[in-house]
């Protein structure tokens, strides 16, 4: 797979898939920017070498094929011409479009408002081919995706991974990862991270889990866990991890009142969780257990929060490790967006070596898969001229 700085960019129309997938608010506007920050060194660099257009493409959210005017380019548009100090033309469709001579830098609107897009259909990769003539993939959030513009599109171009997919695979290989390795993984759902924790348990030193997972774990060891989330349909798979010595569960909890989360706050032994009661945060104690074993380590990989994070105090774990984590001295990668998203909160996000742009594209190649489009970029390597 080539590499954007292996390729020869002069005089070139490059069509870059970028990742464009801001989020919005209830009226459209752009509440984070960050995604589009790391489209621009790429497209800077594709200038400088002297590409004779650039055309950038991407979608936002899941418009399941249909037009959906909030979900338009137009404000990416505008903030793409603020962050790069030049002028993006922006197209009203994605296909079928003609480019105004003149224009070097072009934005399509929105690719998912053809259902072609996500049927990762022939035909339509075709016609966005048409807009260059060297294909470059920056979008490591949707490298997951067997989708035309990432996926049936490299059977029609030459392509090439841009600078931020190379930044991703670079840093979220574990197997060239310093050891000893400890994973600290959380979040709600069990089913999404079962094969990040399986491939951990394999590959890392210790995996220590917190979020609202852990109650599979404990329903699965037949202990009470209240009204606290739990899937009764991964307990076989929980059942399984848990004679493996690596994994390290929380042994308190900090519990509420089911019918009112603000009463009845309190820290609990894990297998003494009362009836009427939710789990929402992983206790002090563990904490403790937690930063020792934190400590010990030459690699930290860190996905999902500890707790209900949104709502306080049951965000304490989680700020209080990634505070923790911000002071070692060794490596640390983060992935996937809440843990993303609270380091941002806490402002201490420019303390971490590496924070995957990913969520489940992350998830998927610290857990060992071959993400679907860069496979495909891998074995239909167009050529060169
Ligand atoms: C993301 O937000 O992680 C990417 O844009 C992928 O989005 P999707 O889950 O809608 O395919
Ligand atoms: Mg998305």
């Amino acid at each position: 797979m080539k590499t954007l700085k292996e390729v020869e960019l002069r005089d070139k129309r490059v069509l870059l898939r970028a990742d464009l997938d801001v989020p919005l608010d209830e009226r459209g506007g752009i509440k984070d920017d960050a995604r589009l920050k790391i489209a621009i060194p790429t497209i800077k660099y594709v200038l400088e070498k002297g590409a004779k257009q650039i055309v950038i493409m991407g979608h936002i959210d899941r418009p399941r094929g249909q037009v959906v005017d909030m979900l338009r380019m137009d404000r990416v548009a505008v903030r793409l011409i603020k962050l790069l100090g030049r002028h993006v033309y922006k197209l009203d469709d994605c296909i079928g479009k003609g480019i105004p001579r003149g224009e070097r830098i072009i934005l399509l609107e929105n690719l998912r408002f053809h259902p072609e897009e996500e049927a990762n259909d022939e035909g339509f990769a075709k016609q966005l081919a048409a807009y260059g003539d060297i294909y470059v993939n920056n979008a490591f959030a949707t490298c997951h995706r067997e989708q035309a513009s990432l996926h049936a599109i490299t059977k029609h171009l030459p392509g090439c991974i841009g600078l931020q997919v190379e930044e991703e695979l670079k840093h979220l290989d574990i197997d060239k990862m310093k050891k000893p390795i400890v994973a600290l993984i959380g979040g709600a759902k069990l089913k999404t991270k079962i094969p990040l924790i399986q491939a951990m348990l394999t590959k890392a030193d210790k995996v220590l889990i917190g979020g609202a997972m852990i109650f599979t774990f404990y329903a699965a060891q037949n202990l009470e866990i209240g009204k606290s989330l739990c899937d009764m349909n991964y307990a076989m798979n929980a059942k399984m991890m848990l004679n493996n010595e690596k994994l390290v569960l929380p042994k308190d909890i900090v519990i509420a009142d089911y019918e009112n989360q603000e009463a009845g706050i309190r820290t609990v032994a894990h297998n003494e969780i009362p009836k009427k009661s939710i789990g929402l945060d992983i206790g002090e104690q563990s904490l403790e257990e937690f930063k020792q074993e934190l400590r010990k380590a030459e690699t930290i990989i860190w996905n999902g929060p500890m707790g209900y994070y949104e709502k306080p105090p049951f965000d304490k774990a989680t700020n209080e490790l990634a505070k923790i984590i911000a002071e070692l001295d060794c490596n640390r990668i983060v992935g996937g967006g809440d843990t993303a998203d609270a380091l941002h909160k806490l402002d201490i996000a420019h303390k971490f070596n590496f924070i995957s742009t990913g969520g489940g594209a992350a998830l998927e190649l610290l857990a060992g898969k071959e993400l679907a489009a860069l496979k495909a970029l891998d074995e239909n390597e167009v050529n060169f001229s």
